[in-house]
């Protein structure tokens, strides 16, 4: 029997405590949580509670929990406007690490914590857990087993998000704060980008979008409809706070697969109801499991996640979302917003040098937004209008 990893976990918010804690809980063979970081006392204290340690094991401080010998691999659930010290502080101390999507709020720091981690040699696995999702692994088998010919299109619909507050005692809206979120609907559900690109089994390297605020005033987008292609496919991704219909469609060369969700919900919070695959053969319904509710469905995931994550840690091998590929995924999202604000498609890797990939969509401001840029004009992301396109009245 091989000896427990022994997990630090940095953040006791929401994530943290529902998912992350229960789902080492779960398998005691393979994971020990040894400690916990938060600053912020009462979820310290309640993460204390939560997972069963003692006070010593417990600390206002991160970099404390990733200096202890008693820690193999650092679990980053803080909001991804911290992601960056933390990663590359474990870094630096041989932790491995897992951190929560998206991997940072800007492409700099993302790839700021895959460079830390590559020259540490340690693993970096970021939890792009929708992966795990039974018909997603169902869906993926059978475009690899050529089951409806070359992938034409995706199409990702998530246009009924659920917009939850952050931990109370902490900053509920955080997720609002372009600062600290990177984005807004887009950005936290970007779970629906790495499934499209997934689905498409091919890199995206163009990315065109259209983003809006959800409510007027917002600082963030509540809507993002974005095309993202690849060399010779091509993916819609639909992602709103709201009531919107969800679901996932996969066109192919011989054939398409639908895959619903209950009521024409989004995913996860409607559960899968079926997946059907149709050929010149006719519709067939997959036999998979019923769909379950958001709860048990991203433990599971979470579940497997880790499991992953830490056989990539004993055969040394890459986990399935790796640090490099969260980076993608989050240049494509960054990619829509500036392809929002510009009214133009952006090419894939984004310009290193250039103010989005550096400050995300903060960097936006250092960009010519066009003053009728309707992200201008709704004043997302801080941008504010400019005056001059009302001055002449014509
Ligand atoms: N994969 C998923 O399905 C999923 C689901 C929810 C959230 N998330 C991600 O998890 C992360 C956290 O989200 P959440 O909903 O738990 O947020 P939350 O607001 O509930 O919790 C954030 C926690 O981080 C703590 N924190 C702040 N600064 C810290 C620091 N320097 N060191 C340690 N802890 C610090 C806060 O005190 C708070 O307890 C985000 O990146 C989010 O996108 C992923």
């Amino acid at each position: 029997m091989t000896t427990p990893l022994r997990v630090g976990i940095v953040g006791c918010g929401n994530v943290a405590l529902n998912f992350h804690v229960p789902a080492y809980q779960a398998e005691p063979e393979r994971f020990t949580v040894t400690a916990l970081a938060d600053p912020t006392p009462e979820r310290l204290e309640l993460g204390r509670t939560t997972a069963g340690l003692s006070p010593d094991q417990v600390h206002g401080d991160a970099l404390a929990l990733i200096a202890r010998e008693d820690v193999d691999v650092v679990d980053v659930c803080t909001p991804q406007h911290l992601h960056r010290d933390l990663v590359v502080a474990a870094a630096a101390a041989g932790k491995h690490i897992l951190c929560e999507k998206p991997l940072a709020a800007t492409p700099a720091d993302a790839a700021a914590m895959v460079e830390a981690t590559d020259t540490a040699g340690v693993v970096l696995g970021v939890v792009h857990n929708y992966l795990f999702f039974p018909e997603i692994v169902a869906a993926r088998t059978l475009i690899d087993d050529g089951a409806i010919g070359e992938v034409r299109t995706v199409t990702v619909d998530m246009l009924g998000v659920v917009d939850s507050p952050g931990a109370a005692g902490y900053r509920p809206q955080w997720r609002h704060d372009p600062a600290a979120a990177g984005g807004g609907v887009l950005m936290d559900m970007l779970h629906g980008v790495y499934l499209a690109e997934h689905l498409l089994a091919e890199p995206v390297e163009r990315v065109s979008a259209y983003v809006d605020a959800a409510t007027p005033g917002d600082a963030v987008e509540g809507l993002a409809l974005c095309r993202l292609e690849s060399a010779r496919r091509a993916a819609l991704v639909n992602i709103g706070w709201g009531f919107g219909p969800g679901g996932i469609r996969i066109n192919g060369s011989k054939g398409r697969m639908v895959l619903r969700y209950r009521d024409e919900g989004t995913i996860p919070w409607a559960p899968f109801e079926a997946l059907t695959l149709t050929t010149e053969a006719g519709t067939e319904t997959l036999d998979l499991p019923t769909g379950q509710e958001l709860a048990s469905l991203i433990a599971g995931a979470l579940r497997a996640t880790i499991a992953d994550l830490a056989d990539a840690v004993t055969d040394g091998r890459a986990p399935a979302a790796p640090g490099r590929a969260a980076l993608r995924t989050l240049e494509a999202t960054v990619a829509a917003y500036t392809s929002a604000a510009l009214g133009r498609s952006v090419d894939l890797p984004l310009p290193t040098d250039g103010p989005v990939h550096r400050h995300g969509v903060i960097g936006l401001a250092e960009l010519d937004v066009p003053a009728t840029s309707g992200v201008r004009t709704r004043g997302l992301f801080g941008l504010t209008a400019d005056p001059t396109s009302f001055s002449d009245g014509s």
